[in-house]
């Protein structure tokens, strides 16, 4: 395991360059990157290019053995860029420029930005090709699926649906235009949702779409600048930092363009009051290494207390520094970079804090930090190593997309959805990915598949194999509710899901915040909420019922046998002792083997491969915690992580 530190060497006097190098060598840190907004550097007038400094900075790492991870610099155009062309910035709903002097807000489609970012990178990637520090290129910067809305984007996604549907009229056929009198009769008439209204009052399909070409075109963005490095530095690998965002891109089809995956990792530092939240650093964790079915990079870790966009959070705790790395290991992390080394003292982000302090004096988290790369560099021995998993969770940006358009009741929103299982199987201490509902499911013996809200006829027919063949599924309310265009299926829900869990929904209550009673056939007791499917089973066994209201005694879970596998559908959304125990049924039903007993946020993950097979231990909590493993008795000090050889 590698831990590197996200550098900024234009933010510093150059005579504190090497004295830095000086500590981070010293301290055993082993990657820097650098670059991803330093273009008024790079060329800080039209075409007059200026990477001396960048040579310096580069050599300085080099000659300490410290590798580089160089990003392009298209983030953030200079300003002569936008004065130039000021069409290159983004155009927002109201139809107007966005303000310069933030980032992030170039039009991917602008051809002028798209020439000027074509000749930095050239120029950049030309000059570093041979240079062995450079070990890896980021582009950009936390992309995101921009709503540009200007003319030469809106061109983009008329093209976009060219392609797709021909002519308007097969649009207009596909999405039931004639809702609202929307029917189009010339591509003019297609425009982005412009204006302040709710993106719910515009056409569900249309709003699909709009999105899914946001993807495609960032993709589009990605592919300009891969095409580029991969010209001038066939060898180097390729990566993007990515995050969770509002526009968030399809992940996988964006690293299918990519040699790795890198992902921002800030865990929170104060503890939050529902320990149910706990798990979430486990499951981004686990969705980013699910995105390639591979190791994967942090390329920026919390390594002080965050601020800036919104009031200052409070500081890491004790422990959390390095337990927070290790747990990134733990799930399949190979190099792990914290943002940043040092505090800015100018700029939006001043208390945004790095691991060194504005005083510059190192401190507590440093000291912590120091320990983490002692630990780190003792554990080389796991390069190659992978997490393996038999459960899978699927994710789609399909259904991501369509509920974000159409939110379903008060409180519903898909990722708990997948969070809520990932959680439960965490507690058994299993492995678990998250994959693209794409992907191959191979190797897995369960796949939960949690609201399969769009419909995907390819993704139907390798569940129901997947299930022939001896698989567990589990499936949940709000599946296949629409076709691939966002418009909803005729026929009772779970539509085309209905043999395969051998079930169907009478009626459904969008409960909202409100709750429910539901009941286990032992008449163990559990709150549902969110949502009741009431169902009618056909082939299926009830295994949990509504206990009050008019549907008390209908089934809200079921269980299917079909062909030599077994398919779930739960109707409700429940809280973690039911999630606890339904999976601890099926895990029982289906003879996987688990862990039982492990408290609360205590995470077990395994790594294994090259002859090795690593147990993980770690404490995801604020207090100490003690517990039998195996039979022994084991202690863990608060985010305090043990490894255990198999
Ligand atoms: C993101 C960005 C960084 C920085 C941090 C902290 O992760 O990629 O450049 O802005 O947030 O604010
Ligand atoms: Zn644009």
């Amino acid at each position: 395991m590698r831990i590197g530190v996200d550098y900024y060497p234009e933010h510093w006097d150059k005579s504190l360059w090497e004295q830095d190098a000086d500590l981070m060598q010293k301290t055993g840190v082993k990657v820097v990157r650098m670059g991803e907004f330093a273009w008024c550097r790079f060329e800080p007038t039209e075409g007059n290019f200026c990477f001396e400094w960048l040579d310096e900075i580069i050599n300085i790492f080099s000659m300490r053995n410290i590798d580089v991870v160089l990003c392009t610099p298209t983030n953030c155009p200079p300003l002569w860029l936008y004065e130039k062309y000021p069409d290159a910035v983004q155009t927002g709903r109201d139809g107007q420029k966005i303000a310069t002097g933030i980032r992030g807000h170039r039009c991917y489609n602008n051809p002028d930005f798209i020439r000027h970012s074509k000749q930095i990178i050239h120029n950049m990637t030309k000059r570093y090709a041979d240079n062995k520090a450079v070990i890896a290129w980021q582009i950009d910067n936390e992309l995101e699926a921009n709503f540009c809305h200007c003319e030469i984007c809106i061109g983009e996604f008329r093209n976009w649906l060219k392609d797709k549907y021909g002519s308007v009229d097969a649009i207009n056929q596909a999405y039931g235009n004639n809702m609202w009198s929307g029917e189009y009769s010339a591509w003019e008439q297609i425009k982005p949702a412009y204006g302040s209204n709710p993106y719910a009052w515009f056409h569900p399909s249309f709003m699909l779409d709009f999105n899914r070409y946001a993807s495609d075109n960032m993709i589009k963005y990605v592919k300009m600048q891969t095409e580029i490095i991969r010209e001038n530095c066939p060898d180097t690998k390729i990566t993007t930092n990515t995050w969770f965002c509002e526009n968030m891109p399809d992940f996988y089809k964006t690293f299918k363009e990519l040699d790795f995956v890198s992902y921002d990792n800030y865990p929170v530092s104060k503890i939050p009051e529902d320990p149910e939240d706990y798990y979430t650093h486990a499951f981004h964790l686990d969705l980013m290494r699910g995105i390639k079915r591979d190791n994967f990079w942090i390329m920026e870790q919390l390594s002080g207390g965050m601020g800036c966009w919104m009031p200052m959070q409070q500081m890491p705790l004790p422990g959390m520094i390095k337990g927070y790395s290790l747990q990134a290991l733990a799930h399949g992390a190979d190099t792990v970079v914290h943002f940043r080394w040092r505090t800015a003292v100018s700029g939006a982000e001043m208390f945004w804090h790095g691991l060194l302090d504005h005083s510059n004096i190192p401190g507590r988290r440093f000291r912590e930090f120091e320990q983490l790369c002692i630990e780190a560099k003792e554990l080389e021995y796991l390069e190659g190593t992978k997490v393996k998993s038999q459960v899978a969770i699927l994710y789609s940006s399909d259904n991501e997309y369509a509920f974000k358009i159409q939110p379903q009741t008060q409180g519903m929103y898909y990722m708990e959805q997948l969070k809520l299982f990932h959680a439960a199987f965490t507690k058994y201490g299993m492995n678990v990915d998250i994959i693209g509902q794409h992907e191959d499911f191979e190797g897995y013996k369960i796949i939960v598949a949690p609201q399969m809200y769009i419909t995907d006829e390819d993704v139907v027919n390798r569940l129901y194999d997947f299930t022939k063949m001896g698989g567990t599924v589990i499936l949940t309310n709000r599946s296949g509710v629409k076709d691939h265009v966002n418009k909803c299926i005729m026929s009772p829900l779970p539509t085309v899901y209905r043999k395969l869990v051998g079930a169907y929904v009478e009626e459904y209550n969008p409960l909202g915040e409100d709750i429910i009673t539901l009941e286990f056939a032992d008449k163990t007791e559990c709150i549902g909420r969110q949502w009741c499917d009431i169902l009618c089973t056909e082939n299926a066994k009830t295994i949990v019922s509504y206990a009050n209201r008019f549907y008390q005694g209908k089934a809200a879970v079921t269980e299917n046998h079909y062909g030599d596998g077994l398919a779930y559908y739960v109707g409700t959304v429940s809280e973690k002792k039911f999630y606890y125990k339904f999976i601890k049924y099926i895990l029982e039903a289906t003879g996987i083997d688990f862990i039982d007993g492990l408290p609360e946020n205590v995470e077990i993950t395994t790594r294994e491969g090259m002859g090795k097979k690593v147990q993980f231990v770690f404490n995801n909590t604020d207090m100490a915690q003690d517990f039998i493993l195996y039979d022994k008795k084991l202690h863990l000090e608060p985010f305090e992580m043990k490894m255990n050889h198999l």
